[in-house]
């Protein structure tokens, strides 16, 4: 049976705006993400920049990317900056113990990072390391990186090549300090995140926004220790805040962490616990926001998701320290869900990475030697940047009938989610249908002004697991879907939309007036 309901969306009632950070990236020295997804050396038959892939900047760029995290995850805090400058054959090497137990060469560093956001047009986002790092260490790294004039970092800096600092604003204390970076108690990490925020200094008129190493999952005691510690308050004139925002990670599985499944090899009843899992991450930011709302009302203090996304078992014959995964339309349907939510959410959630850019788990992008696959997830980021900056637009979601799949623990899974954003004259509604057999029709009762004529676009394929490979790089791609739309011709701004099943749907229109 298929589903019928109307979304009511208010275009004169205006909610707070969509940072375009909440469709940020992140990009670990883990397996193939850096070496070979976003780095192949300037020796490589690879067209490249510098030693940096130009297919991955392009199709990067094409999703107005705004900003990208690094270097880890838990390499973070076992990464030491100093090893990752000056001429590439005279650096250090390390072992990667957390991933896959390779050598790292340091051949992509701090230059090589800050290039290849340059070459993006996006905000880096550093992660310092606490876990076996020093806080003269991260307070170095952020002088030579941000300092002008003349200091012993900036003279470093110079005879590296770089002459004017970088302008650097987000900054990780560490990562996930509870765990790999450094199985720390909260009350301790709090301590150490006061003394590392009071070393990472505001060079110049760069100000750095200070991003505390947060909670995992619904751990809400967690980010109770360190909202209690979060202010200066006595210690100046004027109370300022140690560090400007905290961390989330939350991860989507369908199973238990031993048994993840496979990314493409899935049956239907997985494929509503992965939407009910997905699902999760409305809660968990409701709970966490809570929490920060008591100890800071107004909301200045920012709620930063920086790990997010889908995590199966890796690909057969893959490195199992590696974390590689295919992406079917159900990682696209999980990216469409966290989006109506982050939109939802986005007063206090400030920012958000998915994890990861290129290879390595929810990927945007797949690389095989000289190949290079867009997967259903980036094009959810595509079709949905027109959210990225925008004032979200409160929409109401009834279902008159369907519109719920029973699981089998007996609790249900609404199939229909929704949001919608103005920005540059034009409206923009996200759809997404997550039952996997049967279409929805959804009637759009746009109140309070008046648009212009609709457009959609529709990306759905034939089976769930669909997805996209070198020899079949468009299994899964987005097309116009003008014949899913139909306007009332008696009702202005009533619009019946027609979502196949498993499908995600964008339509626009231009405000008039
Ligand atoms: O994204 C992979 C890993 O997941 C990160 O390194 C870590 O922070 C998290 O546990």
């Amino acid at each position: 049976t298929s589903t019928r309901g109307t979304a009511i969306v208010n275009l004169d009632i205006e909610g707070p705006k969509i940072s375009r950070h909440l469709y940020g990236h992140f990009a670990e020295h883990l397996g193939r993400c850096v070496y070979g997804g976003l780095w192949v050396g300037e020796d490589s038959p690879i067209p490249n920049e510098g030693g940096i892939r130009l297919d991955v900047v392009e199709a990067l760029r094409a999703l107005d990317i705004p900003n990208l995290r690094w270097p880890g995850g838990c390499f973070a805090d076992e990464y030491h900056w100093k090893d990752g400058i000056g001429p590439r054959e005279r650096r250090p090497r390390m072992v990667n113990t957390h991933w896959g137990n390779v050598e790292e060469n340091n051949h992509f560093g701090t230059h090589e990072f800050l290039a290849l956001c340059e070459l993006l047009g996006a905000e880096p986002y550093i992660s310092g390391n606490v876990g076996s790092g020093t806080v003269q260490e991260m307070s170095e790294w952020v002088e030579y990186l941000t300092r002008d004039g003349d200091s012993p970092m900036v003279r470093l800096r110079k005879a590296n090549g770089r002459d004017k600092p970088w302008r650097v604003r987000f900054w990780g204390l560490g990562n996930e300090t509870w765990g790999c970076g450094g199985n720390m108690r909260a009350e301790y990490y709090a301590d150490l995140a006061r003394q590392y925020a009071t070393y990472c200094r505001d060079h110049g008129d760069n100000r750095l926004y200070r991003i505390a190493s947060g909670a995992s999952d619904a751990d809400y005691a967690w980010t109770e220790t360190l909202m209690k510690q979060i202010s200066c308050f006595g210690c100046e004139a004027t109370p300022k805040n140690f560090f400007q925002a905290l961390s989330l990670h939350s991860y989507t599985l369908a199973g238990p962490w031993e048994a993840k499944g496979s990314a493409t090899e899935f049956g239907v009843a997985d494929h509503y616990r992965t939407m009910a899992a997905a699902r999760r991450i409305d809660r968990l930011l409701a709970g966490h926001s809570a929490v920060m709302d008591v100890y800071d009302p107004g909301r200045t203090v920012g709620l930063v998701l920086d790990e997010w996304g889908t995590w199966w078992d890796v690909e057969p014959g893959t490195n199992p320290g590696f974390l590689f995964q295919q992406n079917t339309l159900r990682d696209a349907l999980v990216a469409g869900l966290h989006f109506d939510v982050f939109h939802r959410h986005a007063e206090r959630l400030v920012m958000a990475n998915i994890a990861q850019t290129v290879n390595v788990l929810q990927a945007m992008l797949l690389t095989e030697g000289e190949s290079l696959v867009r997967t259903p997830t980036y094009h959810v980021f595509e079709m949905n940047k027109g959210h990225q900056d925008a004032t979200s637009l409160p929409l109401h979601l009834r279902t008159t009938s369907g519109g719920t799949r029973e699981l089998a623990d007996g609790t249900g899974l609404a199939t229909l989610s929704a949001s919608a954003s103005k920005r540059d004259g034009a409206l923009l509604v996200s759809l997404s249908n997550l039952d996997a057999e049967a279409p929805a029709e959804l009637t759009l009762d746009l109140r309070g002004g008046r648009v212009g004529t609709p457009s959609a676009r529709l990306l759905t394929a034939e089976r769930l697991q669909a997805h996209n490979t070198p020899a079949d790089p468009d299994a899964v791609a987005p097309r116009a879907y003008e014949e899913g739309l139909r306007a009332d011709p008696d009702r202005a701004g009533l619009l019946t939309v027609t979502l196949p099943a498993h499908s995600f749907v964008t339509v626009r229109a231009p405000l008039a007036g």
